[in-house]
């Protein structure tokens, strides 16, 4: 979808369609009152017979609206407007959307942009404003014989803002929810692919891919002998019972006007998770192709930035495999060897994803990193501690927490800061090597970033555990590309800080 951005009276619009606001209790917006007076009242005399009270989400399609220019008129109840904040407002703006593609506009004018949101700027409305309306109109049919055809869809939407001062800010902000928006897509197209497709290797081709489309990321894909020279019997022990081929997949972007130390970010690739030996019940096992969704945020990041040429030192590593049983798989009580030297009992074979980000951190100390943040689909405890609201942070450095926490504040793309303690490291200890990948079922995200802290000691790392939002469950199943918005958000944040 293309957007532009303007400025100028709704009345004057010449479009297939004009979309103004109503609040509740059948209180216009100002685009809608303008739109009211050229018609002579028109508007007002409609939501006098009680047609559209201004209820959040509400949509009300007129056609021929005297006085104006545009085909058609798209009211859209904005809820009460003292409570007109950022879900509000978002979710205005994707009712409006999923409504524009679903009827038989293919372009639109959009008023919302114009409507004030408690402690944002206009930039922050443009750059939501695209990244929802890209949001809804995602389809994920490559595994379909015959795509159900959208009859006219959205093509082009015009955002307008207040005033022709704005115009600048506002195309940054679109150009910015743009690239997070294409982010976000990529890595929904990775998650919802199913893992007969969606393999290490074919992860590896899709990295080396983005390489080719865009000449900063420089794309590098280890295959398993360069693995094993690595040492990383850690990661390799998870490889085991699979026939598929591992990758480690290394991306580099070196963009930065200073010379600096990169940002590292490490994504969790298990392209399926039976739980291996530890196998995990059936029902909804399906859900379990899900687990590369933090490999997938690092892909979709990378070609979010690289969009946006943003001026920054990123370093993505991504070690993929599948968790699988059989013959030759890892066994509970099985010793193994991480790349750090540090040894490791196998106490249950569905703790896999430490297992592999342990050498992947490992990894991460070559380039002296400024900071490492992992991502991962790492415990279903994530999932009952936070629900699918807010993703979980654990960091050995409070500051960068608190700022992966501001970085999703902003992006709507929520996360929560979850202590990190050294009192919970205790239940890692093992009668037989260094120590256990898992601890008791009690406080299960926190252990497992006990864990990975293990590895994570030379430098400032963060840890995002993305069980919970990754993808969605029941009739809108699917990958959802998050924490896409929350990671560009954070990183561009940098740019201008370091600039
Ligand atoms: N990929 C799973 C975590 C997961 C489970 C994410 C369900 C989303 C929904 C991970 O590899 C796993 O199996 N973790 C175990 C850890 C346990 C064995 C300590 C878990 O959470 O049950
Ligand atoms: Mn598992
Ligand atoms: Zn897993």
């Amino acid at each position: 979808m293309e957007f532009t951005i303007k400025s100028g009276s709704p009345e004057k619009q010449r479009s297939a369609c004009v979309v103004v606001g109503v609040f509740d209790n059948r209180k216009l917006s100002l685009s809608a009152e303008l739109i009211d007076r050229a018609s002579n009242g028109y508007i007002s005399e409609i939501i006098r017979r009680g047609d559209m009270e201004g209820k959040l989400g509400a949509t009300l399609l007129l056609h021929n609206v005297r006085g104006t220019l545009a085909d058609r008129v798209l009211l859209v109840g904005l809820g009460k407007e003292r409570d007109f904040r950022d879900k509000e407002f978002r979710s205005a703006i994707r009712s409006a959307v999923t409504l524009l593609n679903e009827t038989g506009s293919y372009e639109a004018v959009v008023y919302l942009t114009e409507e004030k949101v408690k402690r944002r700027e206009v930039a922050w409305r443009v750059e939501h404003a695209v990244v929802v309306a890209m949001e809804a109109v995602y389809r994920f049919e490559q595994m379909k014989s015959e795509p159900a055809e959208v009859r006219r869809p959205l093509r082009k939407l015009t955002l307008s803002v207040p005033q022709r001062s704005d115009l600048a800010d506002g195309e940054t902000a679109a150009a910015r929810g743009l690239a997070i928006a294409h982010g976000m897509d990529l890595t929904r197209d990775l998650g919802n692919l199913p893992g007969n497709i969606c393999t290490p290797k074919y992860l590896g081709e899709r990295a080396q891919e983005l390489g080719r489309e865009f000449p900063d990321v420089k794309v590098t894909v280890m295959e398993r002998p360069e693995i094993e020279t690595l040492g990383m019997g850690s990661f390799l022990s998870v490889t085991n019972g699979s026939d598929e081929a591992p990758r480690f997949i290394v991306m580099e972007y070196e963009q930065s006007a200073r010379k600096q130390k990169p940002v590292v970010l490490v994504g969790k690739g298990i392209t399926f998770d039976t739980g291996g030996i530890s196998l995990k019940p059936a029902t909804d096992m399906d859900q379990m192709k899900f687990d590369m969704c933090g490999a997938g945020s690092v892909l979709g990041v990378f070609r979010a930035v690289a969009e946006l040429k943003a001026k920054i030192n990123l370093v993505g590593l991504i070690p993929t495999c599948e968790n699988m049983p059989s013959g030759r798989a890892t066994k509970p009580g099985d010793v193994v060897k991480t790349m750090s030297g540090q040894t490791v009992e196998v106490l249950n074979t569905d703790a896999e994803g430490r297992l592999i980000l342990a050498d992947a951190l490992t990894y991460a100390e070559r380039y002296e990193p400024e900071v490492v943040v992992d991502i991962a689909t790492l415990t279903g405890a994530m999932v009952i501690a936070l629900g699918h609201v807010a993703c979980g942070v654990f960091s050995n450095n409070d500051a960068l927490g608190r700022a992966l926490v501001a970085a999703g504040d902003d992006a709507y793309d929520r996360a929560w800061q979850l202590p990190l303690w050294d009192d919970y490291q205790d239940g890692l200890a093992s009668n037989f090597a260094d120590f256990a990948n898992v601890a008791g079922r009690a406080g299960g995200s926190i252990t497992a970033a006990c864990f990975l802290s293990r590895f994570a000691k030379k430098f400032e790392w963060a840890h995002l555990d993305i069980a919970g939002i990754a993808w969605k469950d029941g009739k809108d199943k699917g990958a959802t590309g998050r924490p896409v918005p929350l990671l560009t958000t954070w990183l561009l944040a940098q740019e201008s800080s370091t600039a």
